[in-house]
């Protein structure tokens, strides 16, 4: 199965595609972690992103695209790719690669959670030096600007579906792998 997760940051991505990951036998793809782990062991990626994840503005998309291909690829059972795309350029870039490989998505799962919400889950856990209060409030308005536009790009699609992600984690995974085994796509190559 090959999964989307699309959210503003403190959405709930990270928290969701883990759990997904583990009940689908599934890869987890991180772009934000995966450029994280860059930037921490100091390799020429980390070296070349480290501001522009600092600072919560996007990295292009060209190294985020070389980035991720190979952890795609190599994602035999399939993948939930939390953070990517996050712009409209970003999938349909990346529509044209996988859908020569066969490995296109096969749902988008939008978690929608309200803005004072985000914020507050930001500011406690901290993670780093883009989790600041003045970071933060950059980085939602980064995906007002570039990520609003892919989700209205990929709306009406029905392999696109929103959930209510200012539940509890437990009920917002329900409601996600239910929403799953509803469409059709997923019944046909599952
Ligand atoms: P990225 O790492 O993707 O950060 P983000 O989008 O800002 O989102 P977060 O990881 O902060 O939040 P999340 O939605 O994963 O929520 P989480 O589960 O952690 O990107 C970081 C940076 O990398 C970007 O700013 C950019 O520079 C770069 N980047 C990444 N992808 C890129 C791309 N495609 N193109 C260009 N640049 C890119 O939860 C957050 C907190 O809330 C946690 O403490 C969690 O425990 C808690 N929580 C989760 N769910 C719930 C719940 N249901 N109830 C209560 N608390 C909850
Ligand atoms: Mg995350």
């Amino acid at each position: 199965m090959r999964l989307l997760l699309i959210g503003a940051p403190g959405a709930g991505k990270g928290t969701q595609a883990e759990r997904l990951a583990a009940r689908f036998g599934i890869a987890h793809i991180s772009s934000g972690d995966l450029l994280r782990q860059h930037v921490r062991n100091r390799t020429s990626l980390g070296q070349r992103v480290k501001s522009y994840v600092d600072a919560g503005d996007l990295v292009p998309d060209g190294l985020v695209m070389d980035m991720l291909r190979k952890p795609v690829l190599a994602a035999a059972s399939g993948y939930v790719l939390d953070g990517f795309p996050r712009t409209v350029e970003q999938a349909k870039a990346s529509y044209a690669v996988v859908r020569a490989l066969g490995v296109e998505v096969q749902a988008a799962i939008h978690l929608d959670v309200p803005r004072a919400e985000l914020v507050r889950r930001l500011l406690a856990r901290g993670r780093g030096s883009d989790d600041t209060q003045a970071v933060v409030g950059h980085r939602l308005q980064v995906y007002l600007e570039n990520t609003v536009p892919l989700l209205e790009y990929y709306a009406g699609r029905e392999w696109m579906f929103t959930v209510d992600g200012a539940r509890s984690a437990d009920a917002v995974h329900e409601d996600i792998g239910a929403r799953i085994q509803k469409l059709a796509s997923f019944i046909k190559s599952a």
